[in-house]
């Protein structure tokens, strides 16, 4: 009967020119990305990210930090999260870590670093530069899956064990026993390599690290 009424009032309401349309699911409304579909191109999905407060780094990051790099690069670089340099210019891997994974990108493997495509587990930037907790890399892991599936890479590098481990699922793998293997990773094969960071710290590791890139380069 109630609902006889609401019909007859609808239909009343369109006799004056009211139209019914559903509501759009916005990005500010839902509390999690499993359910939604995300836009297919690089464009959109930035876009998309923008107005993203699925968690609490969206308080007080100054930048989301997308990624940048080729969107039809061969080699995706995965690391954990924006520093400081990051957040400030809205830019992967731009401060000391950066500089360093740069020239181990040109050194190393011989390639431009724009021809590589470089992201972050979270795309804003944890406070005191922190590790993201579990629940922020999950709510941010849809869009990062979805960069990965528009880019189609071959070759995914992820850069220590945050990166690692929230990219697979192993929550206990140490990054000094996986480094240099490879993994399946829908299309791609996924190699683990120190964080350019803790080489910042352990210079001694970087040999590790330069073994891990000849077989990437091997690879290419
Ligand atoms: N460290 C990261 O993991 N990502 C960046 O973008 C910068 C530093």
């Amino acid at each position: 009967m109630q609902q006889l009424q609401l019909l007859k009032r609808l239909y009343w309401l369109k006799t004056f020119g009211y139209d019914y349309f559903d509501e759009p699911k916005s990005i500010e409304t839902v509390d999690n990305l499993q359910n939604i579909k995300l836009p297919d191109t690089l464009l959109e999905l930035k876009k998309y990210t923008f107005s993203c407060h699925l968690c609490s780094l969206s308080k007080t990051r100054k930048n989301v930090v997308f990624g940048e790099g080729d969107q039809n690069a061969q080699i995706m670089f995965v690391g954990e999260g924006p520093g400081e340099m990051e957040d400030n210019t809205g830019r992967p891997f731009v401060g000391r870590a950066g500089q360093l994974l740069t020239k181990i990108i040109e050194n190393v493997l011989e390639i431009k670093r724009q021809s590589v495509y470089i992201a972050n587990i979270v795309k804003c930037r944890p406070p005191s530069n922190r590790v993201p907790t579990e629940e922020e890399a999950n709510l941010c892991k849809p869009y990062l899956l979805k960069q990965i599936e528009i880019i189609n890479p071959s070759i995914i590098v992820s850069l220590g064990s945050t990166s690692y481990r929230y990219l697979t699922g192993d929550r206990n793998g140490a990054i000094s026993r996986v480094r240099g293997e490879v993994f399946d990773f829908g299309n791609a094969k996924l190699i683990p390599t120190y964080h350019p960071s803790y080489l910042l710290r352990n210079p001694s590791a970087k040999k590790d690290l330069y073994l891990d890139m000849l077989k990437v380069k091997a690879m290419l």
